[in-house]
């Protein structure tokens, strides 16, 4: 294939997608060289990816015992030239009822949702970039508290050329988002000469893998009045949580505090999907809730650029609508979830390695600091092409979420089976012992590919620690 640079615009030759991280680079890796139990045992064992692969029986037992939803029919009659038809930008009535009472379902029916105010979008990957394009112009800047997920290099700023300026979270304080920080942000974009217009915040937080608290919330809450800006919650984790009763949704925050009829009801703004809490990240379901009439009419018309297509909207709709179901859903699956995550713990504990105190997500934030060979960002990578090459686990390192202290990584659990868990935590621990003992030197097979790999990557990683 030919590359034409010169013939191109600047957003097809930029670089600010945030492709050449190394949460994406870990991904093409484990492509080329993926587990498998009987084919490739050797092979990468994918920790990289937060999906939920825990619940697939539940989902598939309903619809085996519904097969009108998959073959497209209502009460036996066929519905699909209903469904090959235009479809009206604002989303079948059926599934936004639907996912208002399921979004209070999550939230123990202490908030409700008007589908007024919902906007669909195709997953929270373009709910959130929506957002951005109705509320800050290119130039303008949003603070969002590190680590973050890393998609948000690209789903924020790419396109809309939104800029980020990073809150500065410590593990001193198990990352908390206190007012010092926010403040030092905010300082820090006016410094840059960047308008602030909002914050945005991940609860429960990828990467961290925790609820964000009630103080957390209102501290937030405060400020984005004082500074008469936006907030931005994206709570696409809000139904995958050890405890239900550990989340708190800001509205809940909002409401406590009577800000209902208040400007920053207004500014306050919830991103969700369902690619976590049901694992179905492939049928691309996401929503904004906003009170912002104008936010919403704006992301309406944008969402013809991403809607959901007919037919998900309608099986999603019987589904969600069946409240036995979601009900048993929700409580085997944060069962499953809490299952996995103490597996989790207790393998590291086992290799000796801590993570911070979570509740929530699909994986949890690791501290391997002690396994440095410098405290510094190169000795991450170091340590994670290792991991890569060595142990065969691909993980994503703390500088692809903009963490600032090196040492740090995410590590997830529940997209593999249990026994592939285990064998992960096994290849850990004796990477650890080999490592503490050197008791077990690097084949040389390994080495040249470490090597390969090393001189491979380090331009993309002189980017990444840089930005
Ligand atoms: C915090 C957060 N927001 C958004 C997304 C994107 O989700 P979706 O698949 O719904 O686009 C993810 C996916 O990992 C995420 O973790």
């Amino acid at each position: 294939m030919m590359k034409l640079p010169h013939f191109l615009s600047k957003k097809a030759t930029c670089n600010s997608h945030g492709q050449d991280s190394s949460y994406f680079l870990g991904w093409q890796e484990y492509e080329k060289n993926p587990y498998h139990e009987t084919k490739n045992p050797s092979g990468i064992i994918q920790m990289g990816l937060a999906e939920n692969q825990l619940s697939f029986d539940l989902l598939e037992s309903w619809l085996e015992k519904n097969p009108d939803a998959s073959s497209l029919k209502r009460n036996g009659e066929s519905i699909f030239r209903e469904l090959a038809l235009f479809q009206d930008y604002n989303g079948l009535p059926a599934f936004k009822n639907a996912m208002v009472d399921f979004l209070a379902e999550i939230r123990g029916n202490k908030v409700h949702f008007d589908t007024r105010n919902l906007v669909l979008t195709a997953g929270a990957t373009s709910a959130n970039e929506t957002l951005m394009f109705c509320l800050a112009n290119p130039g303008e800047a949003f603070l969002l508290p590190t680590p973050y997920y890393p998609g948000f290099d690209r789903d924020l700023k790419w396109r809309t050329g939104v800029e980020i300026v990073p809150i500065h979270c410590s593990s001193h304080n198990g990352f908390e988002i206190t007012e010092s920080a926010l403040k030092e942000a905010y300082t820090t974009a006016q410094k840059r000469n960047l308008k602030v217009k909002g914050v945005l915040i991940t609860n429960p937080s990828n990467p961290l893998g925790k609820t964000i608290s009630r103080a957390e919330l209102n501290r937030l809450v405060t400020f984005v009045e004082a500074k008469e800006i936006h907030l931005v919650s994206d709570e696409i984790y809000s139904g995958t949580v050890l405890e239900s009763e550990d989340f708190t949704s800001v509205y809940e925050v909002l409401i406590e505090r009577n800000l209902q009829n208040s400007s920053v009801w207004g500014r306050t703004h919830i991103v969700y999907s369902l690619s976590k809490d049901l694992g179905l990240p492939g049928f691309r379901v996401g929503a904004i809730y906003s009170n912002d009439e104008i936010v919403v009419s704006t992301a309406t018309k944008m969402s013809s650029f991403g809607l959901i297509s007919s037919q998900t909207q309608y099986l999603l709709s019987e589904m969600l609508s069946d409240k036995k179901f979601t009900s048993q859903y929700l409580t085997e699956n944060q069962k499953r979830l809490k299952n996995r995550h103490g597996l989790l713990v207790e393998g590291l504990q086992n290799a000796g390695i801590d993570c911070l105190k979570s509740n929530a997500g699909l994986f949890c934030w690791v501290d391997m600091r002690h396994l440095l060979s410098s405290k510094t960002f190169e000795g991450e990578m170091e340590l994670w092409k290792k991991i890569m090459y060595q142990v065969g686990l691909n993980i994503s390192p703390g500088a692809s979420c903009h963490c600032s202290e090196p040492g740090w990584f995410r590590l997830c659990f529940a997209n593999m089976s249990e026994d592939t868990l285990h064998l992960a935590m096994d290849r850990l621990k004796s990477f650890v012992e080999s490592m503490n003992n050197d008791k077990r030197p690097v084949r040389s097979s390994r080495r040249r590919s470490l090597t390969r790999w090393v001189s491979k990557l380090s331009s993309s990683y002189k980017t990444e620690s840089e930005r």
